[in-house]
């Protein structure tokens, strides 16, 4: 059978990031309750010529610049924070990419889920055509309202991987564990800019999900929770992905190994919540921080609040570390200018989803641009 995976993962964030002890400090918090409490360091924040397309181009360009365009003949766009109630966000990144006419493009929701069924269907393409490579965006800009218990889970990044036939970095196992509940936990209103959610029903709701998950997983077949080396989850807050996974090892009747989460936690720390990405995002980190993966078995969890959760595993390949982009994501991250609290509240403020036409003042040092709305339209640029 042929072997099916992520062949190349890029990370992209946005120009600003705002420092969660300031936050803290000037809502009048305990810094250590989003440090330790979230496990939350900072949270980037776009600036106003920024939004989903523009960081979605950007994670994608070097892989594009690494492996060309001519076997990608669909492009994948998952995302919570769509920009366009009709047209697909990956169709501007087609156009600012220089991807040819024959590529399909289409855009997909389910929450932070949606990037997870992607692949999925990524993975269905690459099947029926080996050929053909998909390129699958997931960008979100995770936005809450000013002084409310979510803000300091804000964040905003993209994940960009290409998924095909033989790939370098992780084949994907076939068997998958999924689990659909009907649940009022976190949704945006198409008047509202900014996520409702009822704190305390997500967490309820995350983890009834994963354990919903893992047991259509382990009722398909699928691997045994002792031969899974690494685990990486969907990270609104990375204490999240501690708490799942402690609570699916005491369901599995396993003591909770202080290796499992390594290294994949530490690019969300930085970022916030990334939505669609946020998963991804770990498992760049977690493949970006270990050397010792060749060969080792990865689970994967991935949650959307509605809700809708995967859980999955893929066999990390040998030659991984060569083609990994530790040093690109480590420069995004240090390249983000810092932005104080006064300035964040009057960006945060200051977000609209009008469509009145208007330019957008030009501060992104990102490779795109969102230069304004012109006749309604939106209108990007290469920067
Ligand atoms: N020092 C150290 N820790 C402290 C502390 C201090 N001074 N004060 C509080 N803490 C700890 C608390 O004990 C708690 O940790 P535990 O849960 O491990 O006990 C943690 O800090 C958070 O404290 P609270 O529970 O009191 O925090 P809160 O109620 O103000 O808000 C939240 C927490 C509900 C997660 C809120 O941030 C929120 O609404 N976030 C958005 C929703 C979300 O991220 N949900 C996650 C699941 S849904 C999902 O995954 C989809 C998605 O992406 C949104």
């Amino acid at each position: 059978m042929t072997s099916i995976g992520i062949h190349d993962l890029s990370v992209a964030t946005a120009h600003y990031v705002v420092d969660l002890t300031e936050l803290a400090e000037a809502a009048g918090v305990p810094p250590q309750k989003y440090l330790t409490g979230l496990g939350q360091e900072a949270m980037s924040f776009p600036a106003p010529d920024e939004d989903i397309v523009t960081m979605g181009a950007a994670a994608a360009l070097p892989i594009l610049e690494r492996h060309g365009t001519e076997r990608i003949r669909t492009v994948l766009f998952a995302t919570e924070s769509g920009i366009d109630q009709s047209k697909a966000a990956g169709v501007f990144v087609h156009k600012l990419l220089g991807l040819p006419s024959g590529v399909r493009v289409v855009e997909l929701k389910q929450a932070c889920y949606s990037g997870t069924a992607a692949l999925q269907m990524a993975a269905g393409i690459v099947a029926r055509d080996p050929r053909e490579q998909v390129l699958l965006i997931m960008s979100d800009v995770a936005r809450y309202q000013l002084d409310t218990p979510g803000e300091p889970t804000q964040g905003a990044a993209a994940a960009a991987m290409l998924v095909s036939a033989d790939p370098a970095l992780l084949e994907l196992e076939p068997t998958t564990g999924i689990h659909t509940a009907d649940v009022n936990d976190f949704w945006r209103p198409n008047d509202s800019t900014t996520a409702m959610v009822d704190g305390g029903l997500s967490l309820r709701a995350y983890l009834a999900s994963l354990m919903g998950a893992w047991d259509d997983f382990h009722a398909r077949g699928g691997a045994g929770f002792h031969t899974i080396e690494r685990f990486v989850y969907h990270q609104p807050f990375t204490k999240m992905a501690q708490k799942a996974h402690a609570r699916l090892s005491q369901h599995t009747s396993h003591a909770v190994s202080p290796n499992a989460l390594k290294g994949s936690l530490d690019y969300n720390r930085l970022l916030g919540n990334s939505y669609t990405a946020s998963l991804y995002v770990g498992l760049a980190a977690m493949l970006d921080n270990s050397d010792d993966l060749a060969g080792r078995r990865v689970g994967l969890f991935s949650y959307g609040s509605g809700s809708v959760g995967e859980f999955f595993t893929g066999i990390v390949q040998p030659d991984y570390a060569q083609h990994r982009r530790r040093e690109a994501t480590l420069a995004a991250l240090e390249a983000r200018r810092p932005l104080d609290i006064e300035g964040y509240r009057a960006l945060h403020s200051a977000h609209t989803e009008s469509s009145q036409d208007r330019e957008t003042p030009r501060v992104t040092s990102g490779p795109f641009r969102f230069s304004g709305i012109q006749g309604q339209a939106r209108q990007y640029e290469a920067n």
